[in-house]
């Protein structure tokens, strides 16, 4: 994607405004958000857009651990067993510099490989004496003193993804050493034996033994929608689940590398929607804005912008997997665009509806999605999934707005702020 065009996409945007220039007199005037991905190298564009009706404000829910999706880091997309207390530490620092904190940031997640691979004589969970030799209870410490939180990773099975010892029939005693030393975030896996029993079990035996501890402890709910935890989870004492198997940094898998690509999950979770809310989200993954893998091919900028902007639109946690000591600036900026944490952030919960899919007689497939915020604005996010420029087009009607003479939009991506009489549109290029 290259500066010109974002400009031509922008200037589309505005010519859909100008088509509409014989505006009737302005009756009623609200305001309108939005934001614009526009652009990408052979793939795609998408462009978001809120808009207010000034009605049907949403009641405010019960508030929970997780009334808004997490917000943190998370060392597997980009380390995977490659970690120490030092990564973490120095993760923490980074997110206070960085500006991450500031916009929401919040947990600093270890993932898998952070336990040693024997448990004590008495059964209990050991951190690695190489990696971890001063435990995990002083890198809590570290990760508090900068006001963040600390996120752990375990199993509902035998051992973890790596073999190493899980938490199946230990865990009362695993619940309370993460208490003890201080953790406030549960990644729980579904690798190992499971003796038969099924995820709701293994997992309701967790959430049991988290409550039993005097800390409060999200649980992260991670069996990659094996089971339909979205059924399930919330009972189970889920705070959030997977509803996928693990992304990659791909535009989508038919590149015939393993994992998930943004488009095969944005097509799985799709159909959840009516499963997320306030203190219980579908999780399409961890972020891979910015993450760099050789054996990948990564994403382009303009795919990582609708990667995040399609998070937001999804009311996904936004767990960044890239390594947040060391990105580029425009990585930055794709990861702290305050108003579209502000769309995912938005206390009314909603997750994005897909209002609108078309494939045209040129063969183009085009989406519309469109999410209710608290304060009855409208979130719209214009999707182009081809590697050819089109023009995708929605209204304030279709996005659930009601009536009114003129609406305000506004591009969350370059702030621009333009009027419409209602057609909402923007051209999405391919360079
Ligand atoms: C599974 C999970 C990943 C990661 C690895 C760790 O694959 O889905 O997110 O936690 O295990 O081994």
């Amino acid at each position: 994607m290259n500066e010109e065009d974002i400009e031509d996409a922008n200037n589309r945007v505005k010519q859909v405004d100008d088509n509409n220039s014989i505006l009737p007199p302005i009756t009623r005037r609200s305001t309108m958000k939005g934001a614009a991905a526009t652009g990408a190298s052979s793939f795609f564009a998408s462009s978001m857009a809120t808009a207010a009706d000034n009605t049907n404000q949403s009641e405010s829910s019960d508030r929970t651990l997780v009334d808004t999706p997490p917000m943190g880091w998370n060392s597997w997309n980009t380390f995977y067993c490659d970690i120490d207390a030092g990564l973490i530490k120095d993760t923490a620092d980074a997110m206070v510099e960085n500006g991450m904190k500031e916009v929401g940031y919040e947990y600093i997640c270890i993932d898998d490989c952070w336990m040693a691979s024997e448990r004590d004589v008495n059964g209990n969970l050991q951190p690695d004496p190489e990696t971890f030799p001063n435990g995990i209870d002083a890198v809590a410490d570290y990760v508090h003193k900068r006001g963040l939180k600390l996120g752990i990773y375990q199993s509902a099975g035998t051992t973890t993804c790596e073999g190493l010892p899980g938490s199946l029939g230990y865990e009362e005693k695993d619940a309370q050493s993460f208490a003890d030393w201080g953790v406030d975030y549960l990644k729980y896996d579904n690798c190992g034996e499971h003796y038969g029993l099924s995820a709701i079990e293994r997992y309701t035996r967790m959430h049991k033994a988290l409550e039993a501890t005097d800390r409060d402890i999200l649980l992260s709910i991670c069996e990659w929608g094996d089971n339909d935890p979205w059924m399930w989870a919330p009972e189970a004492g889920g705070n959030l689940w997977r509803t996928t198997g693990d992304i990659k940094p791909l535009w989508s898998a038919k590149e015939n590398l393993w994992g998930n690509g943004i488009i095969d999950i944005i097509d799985q979770n799709e159909p959840l929607a009516e499963y997320a809310g306030p203190g219980h989200w579908n999780d399409p993954d961890m972020l891979v804005v910015g993450v760099d893998l050789p054996e990948y091919p990564n994403l382009t900028e303009a795919e990582d912008r609708t990667h995040f902007g399609m998070w937001a639109m999804m009311a996904a946690p936004l767990i960044a997997g890239n390594d947040i000591r060391n990105m580029s600036e425009e990585t930055r900026n794709i990861l702290t665009n305050y108003e579209l944490i502000e769309i995912n952030q938005d206390p009314a919960g909603n997750q994005a509806i897909r209002i609108q899919r078309t494939t045209g007689q040129d063969g183009l497939s085009r989406s519309v999605w469109a999410k209710k915020l608290a304060n009855g604005d409208r979130a719209v996010g214009l999707l182009n999934r081809s590697d050819r420029r089109t023009t995708i087009t929605t209204s304030a009607q279709e996005v659930g707005l009601d009536e009114a003479s003129c609406y305000v939009a506004r591009n969350l991506w370059n702030g621009t702020n333009w009027q419409t009489a209602g057609l909402i549109g923007a051209t999405a290029l391919s360079s």
